[in-house]
């Protein structure tokens, strides 16, 4: 499996978006479109970028009943992109539909990746006001595991997670991780984080790189240090 840069493409229109994505003439950077990007532009936005020659990581983080999401999962793998994601709180059963409805008939799906605990989620809070009577790593082992044995590629987690993650599901397991800043830049909200040298060090396969290249001055500069760095 090759490792990749993933570039967040949080931007609040198509316009915007494909302002970024014209700088780059010589790459076709893989990219992520979040819920912003898809709910205001809506599944055309996917097709366009698709048709750039762009892979897409359409991040819409699903949860709700099997059916629900197995049928949904079914409409997004025929936008044909590259990889999307569920929450792994919904259940080893709602993965599971999840998967089917991904499958095409031919049998290829796109990569199918579960959040475990959000990192904005603090062990305080998840203790708290969800009633996890456990150590937070504790319950982000434990959803990688359901992630696992559901037969889902992989997590998302942040990169400090992503070696226990491995440990406990293999290093076939894929980890997409978020939280990466160059050791000289601004780290902004982000709490947890590390440079793209260090998640390539801890096991990350893709990391997730927003502000970091779309607030560049040098966008394109900026994504080719993060391949550098990360895939070498
Ligand atoms: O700009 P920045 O590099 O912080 O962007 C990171 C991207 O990864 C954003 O799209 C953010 O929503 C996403 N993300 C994250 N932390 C998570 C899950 C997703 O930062 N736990």
């Amino acid at each position: 499996m090759g490792k990749d840069v993933i570039i967040a493409c949080d931007f609040e229109s198509a316009q915007k978006t494909f302002e970024f994505l014209d700088k780059f003439t010589d790459v076709k950077p893989f990219v992520k479109i979040g819920m912003e990007l898809f709910y205001a532009e809506g599944p055309s936005i996917v097709r366009e970028i698709k048709k750039r020659g762009h892979k897409i990581f359409l991040d819409l983080k699903l949860h709700d009943i099997p059916n629900t999401v197995k049928k949904s999962m079914a409409v997004l793998s025929g936008l044909d992109v590259d990889m999307t994601n569920l929450h792994a709180a919904g259940t080893i059963d709602m993965m599971k539909a999840a998967l089917e409805g991904l499958t095409r008939p031919d049998g290829t799906r796109p990569i199918l990746i579960a959040v475990t605990q959000l990192t904005s989620t603090s062990e305080e809070r998840m203790q708290n006001e969800l009633l996890i009577n456990a150590a937070i790593n504790d319950a982000i082992v434990k959803y990688a595991q359901n992630t696992k044995a559901a037969g889902l590629d992989g997590v998302v987690c942040s990169p400090l997670e992503a070696g226990m993650v491995k440990s406990a599901c293999g290093c076939d397991f894929i980890t997409v991780t978020p939280g990466v800043r160059f050791a000289d830049g601004e780290v902004g909200d982000q709490v947890r984080v590390t440079t793209p040298a260090k998640a390539k060090e801890i096991g990350s396969d893709y990391i997730v790189v927003g502000r970091p290249i779309t607030q560049a001055d040098d966008p394109v500069k900026a994504y080719k240090r993060c391949v550098d760095e990360f895939v070498g």
